[in-house]
């Protein structure tokens, strides 16, 4: 039995919405059986709760991990990987009522809901695949009576903490490469989108995952829970997906006792439009990149931008685009755009455009709450942005396009790298010898050049700078959750 009470979201396998966290196999309330609500921020509507847990559980589920990561991690790789394919087909089979799930607790249109189902779904098809291949090394030795072995070895107990834009895709791409590499887990989901998390671990123990090999802990004292999982000698990886500021005092925390860490941490994306490039496929790369996820993602655009020869014609064009972007429940019908997740992030867009306005940016579409009231906010577009704004400093995390002018490649790559943060970058040109320069020199993880989207299970994931540390999907995606050993063997 997962579930006290059910909420009213209708589902076809309603039992996918827990409202009990999972630990060692069980699910359980709160010690003191506390709750706190979850809400559908397109409605307001109580979906349901969760157990407001707080470090003592996360002690137990953190034994529990530690309790099951000798067997697990004895388990062949091709053990392993049936049972992480076994994971990834059942998210495939229950993708339109896991999208229903993530469209109710975040709101992003119930499309881009089942685009993210099936982008967690490949993690773990390709961490399944990868666990085979775990290699390790032999080295020409250093005397003639020894040999030198490299072995990989899982790292051990693995907590995470998963945000709430990609409440399905981020704890995928973490729980995938641990699972594979023989690590057991204790996640924390966002308190604002549990239940995506909780259905994996409802899908996770159908495909066959023994006790303890994944928990998850719920609750809103972020303090109480995270202190217990970096704190915790028995913890030996944090991975981590969230703001740069949380990130930092979590990194801080994990130095008592050493833990390796993975940050995929806020960014400041440019994108830049160069003077020759093709518009409309750079007005569509802005539109997927902005407004994606209500341009809640860390790899949005956050800066465009554009050639003064082409500003005007780039401007009109983008404005038409995202005058057409339709605004609402993703549950309720077809839209492009859902509400921002709550109250604070509406604030912090207002802020921003606000800011904008009174430091001389003209607004071109949108610029304020939109009609249908609660958190819903018109796509933006704003003209004359510089450097001074807010916007140009800070991520908006919202469906908010500042238009920058720049006249050359050395002064917009200036620009571009005018920032301590390095996740993605964005460009279009036709210029073959300038998609290489410009791609060399943006200071960030990822580079997209004629393309808004770039997230993929095949290539590594990850920011420099102040945005992070650690690669996540991809052949490298392994090397986070794996311990290298070093065997000498002597008198041969
Ligand atoms: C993020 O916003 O953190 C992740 C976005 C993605 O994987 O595309």
């Amino acid at each position: 039995m997962n579930g006290a009470s059910r909420p009213p979201l209708q589902l076809s396998d309603p039992a996918l919405l827990s409202t009990r966290a999972f630990v060692g196999g069980e699910w359980i309330d709160a010690d003191d059986g506390g709750s706190c609500e979850v809400t559908n921020p397109a409605t307001g509507a109580v979906l349901g709760t969760i157990p407001d847990m707080v470090a003592a559980e996360t002690a137990r589920a953190i034994d529990a991990a530690h309790a099951a990561f000798p067997a697990w991690s004895r388990t062949t790789a091709g053990e392993r990987a049936t049972l992480v394919k076994r994971l990834h087909d059942l998210l495939l089979e229950h993708q339109d009522d896991l999208a229903r799930l993530m469209t109710a607790e975040q709101g992003k249109p119930l499309a881009e809901a089942k685009g993210e189902i099936a982008y967690a779904a490949s993690y773990l098809e390709w961490f399944a695949e990868e666990a085979r291949r775990m290699y390790g090394d032999t080295i020409p030795g250093h005397a003639a009576d020894k040999r030198i072995m490299v072995l990989r070895q899982p790292v051990g107990v693995v907590a995470m903490i998963t945000p709430w834009n990609f409440p399905s895709a981020m704890l995928a791409r973490k729980i995938a490469p641990a699972l594979a590499a023989g690590c057991t887990v204790v996640a924390k989901p966002a308190t604002q989108t549990p239940y995506s998390a909780l259905a994996l671990a409802v899908l996770a123990e159908r495909a066959g995952l023994p006790a303890g090999v994944l928990n998850i802990v719920t609750g809103r004292d972020a303090r109480a829970i995270g202190g217990e999982l970096t704190g915790n000698p028995k913890v030996r990886k944090l991975s981590f997906t969230g703001s740069t500021g949380v990130g930092k005092t979590l990194m801080e925390q994990c130095a008592g006792t050493m833990k390796r860490i993975s940050m995929e941490l806020g960014g400041n994306a440019p994108f830049i439009v160069f003077d020759d490039a093709d518009l409309d496929a750079a007005v569509d790369g802005a539109i997927a990149s902005k407004y994606r996820n209500t341009g809640q993602t860390c790899v949005c655009a956050n800066r465009l931008f554009v050639h003064e020869a082409v500003y005007d014609a780039f401007a009109d064009k983008l404005a038409a685009a995202v005058a057409k972007l339709r605004v609402g429940d993703g549950l309720a019908g077809a839209t492009d755009q859902g509400p921002l997740i709550d109250a604070k992030a509406l604030e912090k867009v207002e802020e921003h455009v606000a800011d904008a306005v009174a430091k001389g940016a003209r607004v071109a579409a949108g610029g304020k709450r939109h009609a249908l009231g609660g958190t819903f906010y018109e796509p933006t577009l704003l003209l004359d942005a510089n450097a001074d704004m807010l916007l140009a400093n800070e991520e908006t995390f919202g469906p908010v396009a500042p238009l920058f002018r720049f006249s050359s490649e050395d002064e917009v790559l200036a620009l571009a790298n005018d920032t301590e943060v390095g996740l993605a970058g964005y460009f279009y040109t036709r210029d073959l010898a300038r998609a290489f320069r410009v791609a060399e020199a943006l200071e960030c993880g990822i580079v997209g050049v004629n393309t808004g989207l770039v997230s993929t299970a095949v290539a590594p994931f990850g920011g420099i700078k102040e945005s992070g540390t650690g690669r996540e999907g991809s052949k490298y995606g392994l090397d986070d959750y794996t311990e290298l050993k070093y065997v000498c063997i002597g008198g041969i």
